[in-house]
């Protein structure tokens, strides 16, 4: 495990996403790595493409509620607001959905960068050009670098068959912390199903905080996250106490020019490290 002693902090809640994030500090967050059950899945239900919910210990009800279009508005703007300044936000998604949130997204004062691919390996259901990838949108608030600039844009990890509804493997979510946080910073998911990002988090030495409306999915996560070598914190605010006070904290994070009161600087596209090209 990757990360200061004491960085396997985790803290659970169980609320509506945009709820959950309103009752969060502004510019608390270091980044956001998020999976909503978005609209188009129910016209997957409807022609019965997608797997269901199974009646076992992780879920009582036979699917999740999903999360309407029409609120993409209030959560990127929440999750604006709650992440620091040049932080990074990736959006699991589907194509069709791409469309909606990508705008919604830049209305909010996202910079949006690319889709990237989440390469499934295995072929999923469907009646026509069967589903063998996601979308996962980039986006970023501010400038920042990402950690590795070789990385591709088409992460490759095969789908999870028999977990949670619509799980990510938590490889994937993983690629995305390493580009986008340093160890011991503080990484949020606010609709986290079984947690898989969590695991990620934790995994490569994050902290990690999350939510979901069901409480099948918080147990669920809880058991992963504590298998997973983390322990439970009783508040947001303890966590991000914690973070500040590490040894990675967040003046121990501090790029030279934000030291000197320069960082606006950071915002001019000119002064900026890893521009559209280096992407
Ligand atoms: C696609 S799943 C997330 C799967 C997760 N990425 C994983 O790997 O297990 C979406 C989750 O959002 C939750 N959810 C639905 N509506 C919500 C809401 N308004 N606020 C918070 N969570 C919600 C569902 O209970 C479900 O667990």
């Amino acid at each position: 495990m990757d990360g200061p002693a004491g960085s396997q902090k985790f803290h659970l809640a169980q609320h509506d996403a945009v709820a959950w994030l309103r009752a969060l500090p502004s510019e608390s967050v270091d980044l956001v790595v998020t999976d909503p059950p978005y609209e188009s899945l129910e016209k997957h239900r409807a022609i019965g493409t997608t797997t269901r919910l199974k009646h076992s210990k992780s879920s009582s009800n036979d699917w999740f509620a999903i999360f309407p279009n029409a609120r993409f508005p209030e959560l990127f703007a929440e999750l604006h607001r709650v992440l620091r300044r040049n932080t990074h936000f990736y959006l699991f998604c589907d194509p069709e959905t791409m469309f909606v949130a990508k705008p919604a997204g830049e209305q909010a004062g996202f910079k949006f960068w690319k889709p990237l691919i989440w390469n499934k390996v295995r072929i999923g259901m469907g009646y026509h050009y069967r589903a063998r990838y996601e979308c996962i949108l980039f986006f970023e608030k501010g400038k920042r670098k990402l950690n590795d600039l070789g990385i591709a844009d088409i992460i490759e990890a095969p789908r999870i068959s028999g977990g949670y509804p619509a799980e990510k493997p938590a490889k994937v979510s993983e690629v995305l912390i390493r580009q986008s946080t340093e160890p011991g910073l503080l990484v949020i998911d606010p609709f986290m199903g079984s947690g898989s990002v969590g695991v990620a988090a934790l995994t490569s030495g994050r902290r990690f905080a999350g939510n979901d409306l069901c409480k099948e999915a918080v147990d669920a996560t809880r058991a992963r996250l504590c298998e997973a070598g983390g322990s439970e914190v009783g508040s947001f605010a303890a966590l991000v106490e914690e973070a500040e006070a590490g040894e990675h904290g967040r003046a121990g994070r501090m790029r030279p020019s934000e030291q000197l009161g320069l960082s606006g600087l950071e915002d001019r596209p000119d002064t900026a490290e890893g521009a559209s090209g280096a992407r």
